[in-house]
């Protein structure tokens, strides 16, 4: 049979994730860590596969989200018992988003009778099959906030402000903006909806397909368009802050007002409506001030405070947002940020011979239990090739293990930077590297 040649590649819209650009991952990771524990969030972890009406109940029928762009996960012909368990009606899917499976957990786990608010964040990868191009995969990265169980209007500025921080921390945060609106509550924003289906009534014949669908289903998302036609329109269309109710319209000062106590840069935006139907209230993304495109933001939120009531439990209010972390990186690329590079290995052992190469392995477990970042290469045999590596690794000292020296349980210890070298005992080896070093 002839073998046929094949070019294994990633997924269309997957990305691998190299060691140099891992280390801006990672300084963002940490800074989104520290942050969050400074302001009293806990991480939560939630699968990667969920139950796919957490998503459609949650985000909404008519998102693009759910009505185009989840991965449905198959199991294995072979998994009959498995298969079996489950009825047709129970889709799996790849977590299109972290919210609504945050709000599952709150519920299964009964997090309402923890002490409130509980606060959670996430960090992991999410998939949605969307079109791919820069800054747009379909597996991609966040980092997400939820605060649940806190009505006031000031935690929705503080999950702001932490965003802001992080920006901040990762050296991006000048140039960016919050775009922040409210969408109104259950109250006023039936009357907003018809409003808007008032207004574009009269200019139904010539819209498209999908926008005669959306004016039906969800006049809103008619706001959140791509279409010259519909953004010509817009610029005439009812704002949603004209019909706020007073608790809506006094909540969304105090937003602002605690965004202007913390010294956050916003700007109203009131066409910001996001693809998920479970916000209420404050709705804000992040964006760079020169672009005004929404579909490149670094991050966005809002408050959901009816979710937690659809799943199941008491009405409770929460508010949230996630950030993406690989737009995140590819802006800290841009403007070349610095960030700490791996940390250096402290010693290299070159071993010569036979019995060496058997030693220098029991000298690494050595010196690794001492917390010495220490590499070796038993598949090398010359001293010239083994320097070099010495060199390229970047560490200052390096190790020399010959037959003698294995046989003598002694070392040749080389200082790569003086190029002076001096006989030590191995068991001597790990005091004078602490003094050399430093201590581990
Ligand atoms: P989202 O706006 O869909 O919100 O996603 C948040 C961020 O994730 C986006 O602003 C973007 O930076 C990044 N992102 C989204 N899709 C992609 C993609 N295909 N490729 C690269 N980056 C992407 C949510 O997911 C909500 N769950 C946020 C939230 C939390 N609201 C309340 N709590």
């Amino acid at each position: 049979m002839t073998q046929q040649k094949k070019n294994w590649q990633t997924l269309r819209g997957m990305r691998d994730l190299l060691p140099d650009t891992e280390r801006y991952w990672r300084h963002l990771a940490r800074s989104v860590e520290e942050r969050a524990h400074g302001l009293g969030y806990g991480r939560i972890e939630t699968p990667i596969v969920e139950e796919k009406s957490v998503f459609v109940r949650s985000i909404g029928e008519q998102t693009d989200i759910v009505s185009k762009e989840m991965f449905e996960v198959t199991r294995s012909e072979n998994d009959l018992d498995d298969r079996a368990r489950f009825s047709s009606k129970e889709t799996q899917v790849l977590r299109p988003e972290g919210t609504a499976a945050v709000i599952r957990a709150y519920r299964e786990h009964g997090m309402h009778a923890w002490r409130q608010p509980v606060k959670l964040w996430y960090y992991g990868p999410f998939f949605r099959a969307e079109r791919p191009q820069k800054g747009r995969y379909r597996q991609f990265w966040q980092a997400g906030f939820e605060t649940i169980g806190d009505p006031h209007p000031a935690s929705d500025a503080i999950l702001i402000y932490l965003f802001w921080l992080v920006l901040n921390d990762v050296g991006i945060r000048d140039g960016m903006i919050v775009d922040i609106n409210s969408m109104g509550c259950k109250i006023c924003r039936p009357k907003y909806r018809k409003a808007l289906k008032d207004y574009y009534e009269p200019f139904k014949k010539k819209l498209s397909k999908l926008a005669k669908e959306r004016l039906e289903k969800n006049p809103l998302r008619l706001l959140d368009t791509k279409e010259e036609d519909l953004i010509k329109l817009r610029d005439g269309a009812p704002q949603v802050i004209e019909y706020l109710c007073d608790t809506c319209r006094d909540h969304f000062t105090i937003v602002l007002e605690s965004l202007d106590e913390l010294g956050v840069s916003y700007n109203l935006n009131p066409l910001l409506v996001r693809g998920f139907d479970y916000y209420t209230r404050t709705t804000f993304e992040v964006r760079l001030a020169t672009d005004e495109r929404s579909q490149n933001a670094f991050g966005g939120g809002g408050r959901y405070d009816g979710l937690v009531e659809l799943f199941g439990s008491r009405a409770t209010p929460a508010v949230g947002f996630a950030m993406g972390v690989d737009r995140i990186v590819e802006e800290m690329i841009a403007r070349k940020v610095r960030v700490p590079r791996i940390p250096r290995p402290d010693i290299y052992v070159i071993q010569l011979g036979e019995r060496a190469k058997k030693t220098c392995l029991s000298i690494m477990a050595h010196l690794h239990e001492h917390g010495f970042k220490t590499l070796c290469n038993p598949a090398k045999d010359s001293l010239k090739t083994q320097l070099k590596l010495a060199h390229k690794a970047g560490v200052r000292y390096a190790l020399i293990i010959g037959q003698r020296e294995a046989l003598d349980e002694t070392a040749i210890l080389k200082d790569m930077a003086e190029g002076t070298q001096e006989v030590i005992a191995q068991k001597e080896m790990v005091r004078v590297l602490e003094k050399r070093v430093g201590k581990k």
